[in-house]
């Protein structure tokens, strides 16, 4: 799908735009990215694993930016369908920094790169990823920035409306509220939420500041899950809430990685706004029960 069609500007391509992410920075760009023109990619536009056809198109458009945002991103579903993730994360987005070789592109991570041991993480820290899906976003990451033009931003759980309505942290706990189930959210697994339109907004801001590199985008809060599921049920009572608080000390499935809050020192500097936390962003303190 098509946006503006004012020829004069330049042109950014936007991938995984039915998502929560790459829909909030292509709907941003009116606002905070004038002086670009926007192609907000859709799987229905082509699939990001059919080289030769993103090649094609690529070479058809010739944009002079390429913003990566489709991944597989469900780490269960990455789990069970291991060669297609490999194919998705790792794959397609090596493919499209070689067509983009020489434009800036922005790669989008995530702090389950790390193993969680420890917690406020910089760029300075080693990866050590525990899954698949931070498996094969960690070995893309250091595909995309053995060039110097490209970016990874490695951000956090994110809070927002997605197309589907199914995608923000906020809409997968309505959902089970509203049917009525309790929600288990550990009370010993931190992450730093933020939301999704201010991830755009910073976004928009580091394509602006031309300093390509690795950057961390997160909220300044580290959180529990439980603490994030009691900001959103305090915010929203006519869902019924239920939580139950569990410890990652009980729980026997896939590897998880207790903290990995991010530190974004770094990015910050370079944004024209604070990254503040959560709460604050929803406008009440999270640490009252639910
Ligand atoms: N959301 C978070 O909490 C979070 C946290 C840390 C990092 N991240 C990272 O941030 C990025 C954006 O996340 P998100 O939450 O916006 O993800 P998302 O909502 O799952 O969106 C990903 C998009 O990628 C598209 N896609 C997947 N495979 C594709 C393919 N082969 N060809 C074309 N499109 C394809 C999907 O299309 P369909 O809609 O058709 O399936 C989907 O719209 C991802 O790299 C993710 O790893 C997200």
């Amino acid at each position: 799908m098509h946006d503006t069609p004012d020829k004069t500007k330049p042109l950014a391509w936007i991938t995984g735009a039915n998502g929560l992410i790459g829909s909030h920075i292509a709907h941003s760009a009116s606002a905070h990215a004038q002086g670009w023109r926007i192609r907000a990619l859709v799987r229905d536009d082509f699939d990001l694993t059919d080289f030769p056809k993103v090649q094609r198109q690529f070479e058809a458009d010739q944009p002079q930016l390429v913003i990566h945002c489709a991944a597989m991103s469900d780490p269960t579903v990455c789990e069970m369908q291991l060669a297609q993730t490999r194919l998705v994360n790792r794959e397609a987005t090596f493919f499209l920094s070689g067509l983009a070789q020489d434009i800036p592109m922005i790669f989008f991570s995530t702090d389950l790169v790390f193993d969680g041991k420890h917690g406020h993480y910089t760029e300075e820290d080693e990866p050590l990823p525990l899954t698949v899906y931070a498996r094969t976003k960690a070995e893309a990451e250091a595909l995309v920035l053995a060039n110097q033009r490209h970016s990874v931003v490695r951000t956090s759980l994110t809070v927002g409306k997605s197309p589907n309505g199914d995608r923000g942290i906020e809409e997968q706990l309505r959902h089970r509220w509203t049917k009525g189930d309790t929600v288990k959210l550990f009370d010993d697994e931190y992450r730093s939420p933020i939301p999704a339109e201010v991830t755009a907004l910073a976004t928009w801001e580091l394509v602006l500041a031309k300093r390509p590199g690795l950057y961390h985008l997160a909220g300044s809060q580290r959180m529990s899950r439980l603490e994030i599921g009691r900001a959103i049920a305090e915010r929203n009572p006519e869902w019924n809430p239920k939580i139950e608080t569990c410890s990652l000390r009980d729980y026997d499935g896939p590897p998880r990685a207790p903290d990995t809050s991010l530190d974004c020192s770094k990015l910050q500097q370079l944004l024209s706004f604070p990254l503040i936390g959560l709460s604050k962003w929803l406008g009440f303190s999270a640490t009252q029960p639910a």
